[in-house]
């Protein structure tokens, strides 16, 4: 067993990683949810089928009762409309605030799950069990949940963070291909910004196999470094920015596919190798670090460029929820393994794109 501590003072989680953890889940919430009766389960209708009677099962064995939602697979799900049927079903469930409730799946369903335990009764306590390799690297850790809006991805939202994280990797055995390579977009992310050494390791070994063999310390370092961001920038103020990068490009390129051609590791691949090329050319990022991003790249199976038109570059910047009046903060690279906030007009970033 590997375990994290998000140490946040007077909120403090733990994050464990185990294969075969899944079974375990009773004991390990009961230990921390000693009064809790209720656990309202909230998975999609992919992961339903797969996982849930495991963990409903294991709920049931440490004495909790427990209902399942099961929403419809994909981001549409990250409604004003789920959230709310899922305050109704929640009530008619009977839950109270000493109870809480369970995302089981991937970022849809934690996103999503995690709101609705943010703002049902005023906020009830919260369990992640991310089943997928961006839920598990990225989204169940650090307490950002939201829906999306017309207007935009992730526009209503709060920072909940959970009171535990139970990785299993025995379930991403279970993702496709694709799937697996949107979340290893996130994984060479950590590499690009905060850790050369672990960019050569992913680099070095991009067969889906070989990264499944080292699974449990890949995962294990990438929640060590967000860890580390979320506790000395949890409201996403300063250093936390810095897990952007490829962001904000890679929104035009989701925005460009209308969020189905392209999924979010997808986007922020090719947004990633951009930023490289945009941090040269204003004289942040060494001349050799594109080439060595979009080789990686590659590697996973990612896109390394993404067409999209002047226009899906504008609304993406425009959009920005991280860009102040008429300037935006781009992520970029001083060096392979070492981010930085450049801060520059929006104007002049659309005239390099
Ligand atoms: N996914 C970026 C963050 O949690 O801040």
């Amino acid at each position: 067993m590997k375990t994290l501590t998000v140490d946040l003072p007077g909120r403090a989680y733990d994050i464990l990683i185990q294969r075969g953890l899944l079974d375990q889940a009773g004991a390990r919430i009961r230990a921390i949810l000693p009064r809790a009766s209720r656990l309202f389960v909230v998975t999609d209708t992919n992961v339903l089928p797969l996982y849930h009677a495991r963990v409903r099962d294991a709920l049931r064995e440490a004495g909790f009762q427990t209902q399942a939602c099961a929403v419809p697979a994909g981001e549409a799900s990250k409604s004003a409309g789920q959230l709310s049927d899922l305050w109704e079903r929640m009530m008619a469930f009977g839950l109270t605030r000493t109870d809480a409730v369970v995302a089981l799946g991937g970022g849809v369903v934690g996103d999503l799950a995690g709101f609705a335990a943010a703002t049902v009764l005023r906020g009830v306590d919260f369990i992640q069990i991310p089943t997928t390799l961006l839920a598990q690297v990225d989204s169940s850790v650090g307490g950002k949940v939201a829906i999306d809006l017309q207007a935009g991805k992730n526009l209503a939202g709060a920072f909940w963070q959970p009171k535990l994280v139970l990785m299993d990797p025995d379930t991403l055995d279970t993702l496709d291909d694709r799937t697996f390579a949107d979340g290893m977009a996130e994984v060479l992310k950590y590499g690009c910004i905060f850790d050369r050494a672990f960019f050569d390791l992913l680099a070095g070994r991009p067969s889906r196999g070989a990264l499944m063999a080292d699974i449990e310390s890949i995962l294990y370092t990438c929640c060590d470094l967000k860890r580390s961001v979320v506790i000395r920038d949890e409201r996403d103020t300063g250093e936390r920015m810095l897990l952007n990068f490829g962001h904000t490009l890679g929104h035009a390129y989701e925005l460009a596919g209308h969020y189905e051609t392209w999924t979010h590791g997808q986007a922020v691949a090719a947004g990633m190798v951009l930023a490289a090329r945009l941090g040269v050319a204003l004289g942040v990022t060494p001349a050799e670090v594109p080439g060595q991003v979009e080789a990686a790249v590659a590697a996973l199976g990612l896109p390394t460029r993404i067409d999209c038109t002047h226009a899906d570059y504008a609304a993406a910047i425009g959009l920005d929820k991280k860009g102040a009046g008429e300037d935006i903060t781009l992520i970029l690279l001083e060096a392979l393994g070492r981010a930085i906030p450049h801060k520059m007009p929006k104007a002049e970033l659309l005239k390099l794109l």
